[in-house]
């Protein structure tokens, strides 16, 4: 068995953070997304792996390499525009050749992996599996309707009058049957190849797509609230580590990783919480369910549930809360005028003035 993992896309949709990087390079507890993924195909067993890679190809080369370091061989595979997941399959046909294979859309994050879904698929090996969960607006994702036996017997994308609350997870897994369904289908009203729409396709065909629905999923939706919240679950997952200096004024309690080179002097950290390669922090209050990336400074501020990528600093700010903060960004107190006191005190006054 293969796996296909879809990293291309122009940049479009995209929240902020991502302008100006590759969406599946997003971290979630200081690693990027896409890394989960590939950690999860390499732990259900499968070593050949196909990347396409679109725009942000040279990023996502340089970030995953030959992919030995998750035990995966991979070949990249180049897309020349974002023409949909089925046109991804498409152009994968001689990578993929006549094996099995799984297809992991980078951007999707899947809480416990994926390895006995791939254990399932292969003892009844249906023509297609898919999975779903249940999400609260189904409008922005590929919506499944279930028949009495719980056989998927219908599938749009993005419908603007969603007939359920089951959207398509982005993991797919396929035997060659999916082959001649992306050859058939047409582009859609948005100009993609529709995975969905092949395998409905596939459905028509009287082939079988079994389905099977899962909890702890996530993807980039460009909703910070969503991505706190992943990236807190997964830090509650984390080992403790002290890869840097901490210092003998510092109180660390709980679940707190620090990377290498990074330097902790006079702070109290709050796990859990990730400290990146290179950070260094000073006088300051991590909190729990914060990921600070490599090389940032935090001086004289507080952090808690928050996300704080590399090369970013904060100097001297109060409580920063619920925050996602980009790349490179400085953080520092709006200059004030003091308030003053005016003051008329009579001859031996004591008086006390909060500074
Ligand atoms: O994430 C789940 C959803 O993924 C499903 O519910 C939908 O049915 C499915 O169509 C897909 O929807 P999106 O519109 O959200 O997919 P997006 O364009 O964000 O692409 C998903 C990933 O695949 C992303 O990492 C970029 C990559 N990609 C996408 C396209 C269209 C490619 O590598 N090539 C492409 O042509």
């Amino acid at each position: 068995m293969k796996a296909l993992v879809l990293s291309g896309g122009a940049g479009t949709r995209l929240r902020p953070i991502t302008h100006t990087s590759a969406k599946q390079l997003v971290p979630v507890a200081n690693k990027p997304v896409l890394f989960y993924g590939l950690e999860s195909i390499a732990a259900a067993g499968i070593t050949e792996v196909g990347i396409i890679v679109g725009d942000t190809a040279r990023e996502i080369r340089e970030a995953v390499g030959d992919g030995s370091r998750f035990g995966l061989d991979v070949t990249y595979i180049p897309q020349e525009a974002p023409l949909g997941l089925a046109h991804a399959v498409l152009i994968a046909r001689e990578f993929l050749g006549e094996d099995d294979f799984v297809m992991y859309l980078g951007d999707n994050f899947i809480v416990g992996g994926i390895t006995d879904l791939v254990e399932e698929f292969r003892a009844s090996r249906p023509d297609a599996q898919i999975l779903l969960t249940k999400v609260p607006d189904p409008r922005a994702f590929g919506v499944a309707e279930l028949d009495v036996d719980g056989r998927v017997a219908r599938l749009e994308e993005k419908p603007a009058d969603p007939r359920s609350d089951l959207a398509l997870v982005g993991v797919y897994l396929f035997t060659p049957a999916i082959h001649a369904a992306v050859r058939a289908v047409k582009p859609s009203g948005r100009g993609e190849l529709e995975i969905t729409h092949a395998l409905q396709w596939l459905i028509d065909a009287r082939a079988t797509v079994k389905s099977t629905v899962i909890s702890g999923y996530w993807k980039d939706t460009g909703n910070v609230a969503d991505m706190l919240e992943v990236n807190r679950s997964v830090l509650e997952l984390i080992d403790p580590l002290d890869e840097g200096s901490v210092d003998a004024r510092t109180e660390i309690i709980g679940r707190v990783r620090i990377g290498r080179g990074a330097a902790v002097r006079g702070s109290r950290i709050v796990g859990p919480a990730v400290i990146g390669a290179g950070t260094v922090v000073e006088n300051s209050y991590i909190g729990p369910s914060t990921s600070i990336a490599d090389n940032c400074r935090v001086t004289d501020s507080e952090i808690e549930y928050s996300i704080v990528l590399s090369g970013s600093s904060l100097h001297g700010v109060g409580r920063v809360e619920a925050s996602l903060i980009g790349r490179d960004v400085e953080i520092t107190p709006a200059p004030h005028i003091p308030a003053a006191h005016r003051l008329v005190l009579g001859d031996h006054s004591k008086v006390q003035i909060s500074a």
